[in-house]
């Protein structure tokens, strides 16, 4: 009797521990979908120098390595999706970027250039993109224009802080990490706001450059939000921000 007992609980247990993994694995994933709480503590925070981090085009296959990378130094980012890749391939990907307390901007639906389309469809694309951002739970904070292309009239109907950069790292154009970081290190101050892309491989390798050497320099890498609230700067709708100054 003893022995049977015994035989059953070795054959049983496996089963409870497995079963416990898997339940609180999809625990995990269903809490991927719910949080959005970009990290902010002004009061406990030391720092002296801040810039945000910025990411277009994305998400894409290598979205995951750049989240990889920021977590790795502890560093959270704003994201400035394009409508059209958040497709179901990257809900995982979305998720966890929204779990570990990046936001997300829009880049558009289509990446088309606002100023050469007509007012009804940026309003279109701006519509259909945080559409498919309210899936996530979450809705945009701010626009980012596909090639930063904006002018007056469309800064009175984009009702979001209008989010460009002054610090273009031309990964896009590199394509190789060191190139990349030795373009943009020394264009890096106080305030700046530094655009790269989530979907180049040299993109991933120069985040690994730059962040350590930002660290090292006694910079606090932030997101958009943090950014401006560090600096106690109230951004408005329909405004253009470079960086935060
Ligand atoms: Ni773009």
């Amino acid at each position: 009797m003893k022995l049977s007992l015994f035989f059953l609980i070795i054959i049983i247990c496996p089963f409870i521990f497995f079963g416990t993994i898997k339940s609180s694995n999809q625990k995990e994933i269903n809490n991927h979908t719910i949080e959005y709480e970009p990290t902010l503590n002004k009061t406990t925070d030391n720092y002296s120098k801040v810039v945000a981090l910025t990411f277009d085009d994305g998400p894409s296959s290598y979205t995951d390595e750049i989240l990889d990378v920021l977590e790795k130094y502890n560093v959270t980012a704003t994201f400035f999706v394009v409508g059209t890749n958040l497709n179901t391939k990257y809900n995982n990907t979305m998720a966890r970027l929204i779990k570990l307390g990046n936001e997300v901007g829009i880049h558009g639906y289509s990446h088309k250039e606002f100023t050469k389309i007509k007012q009804s469809k940026v309003v279109e694309e701006i519509e259909y993109t945080n559409k498919l951002l309210k899936g996530f739970n979450i809705e945009a904070k701010y626009i980012r224009p596909p090639y930063g292309s904006i002018n007056n009239k469309l800064k009175k109907i984009i009702e979001y802080p209008i989010i460009l950069w002054n610090v273009d790292t031309l990964d896009w154009k590199y394509k190789d990490a060191l190139k990349i970081y030795n373009n943009s290190i020394d264009d890096i101050h106080d305030g700046s706001i530094i655009l790269m892309h989530d979907h180049y491989l040299s993109s991933v390798k120069a985040l690994d450059l730059i962040i350590p050497k930002l660290q090292e320099d006694g910079y606090k890498i932030v997101n958009i939000t943090e950014l401006f609230s560090l600096k106690d700067i109230n951004l408005e709708n329909g405004k253009t921000y470079r960086s935060a100054k």
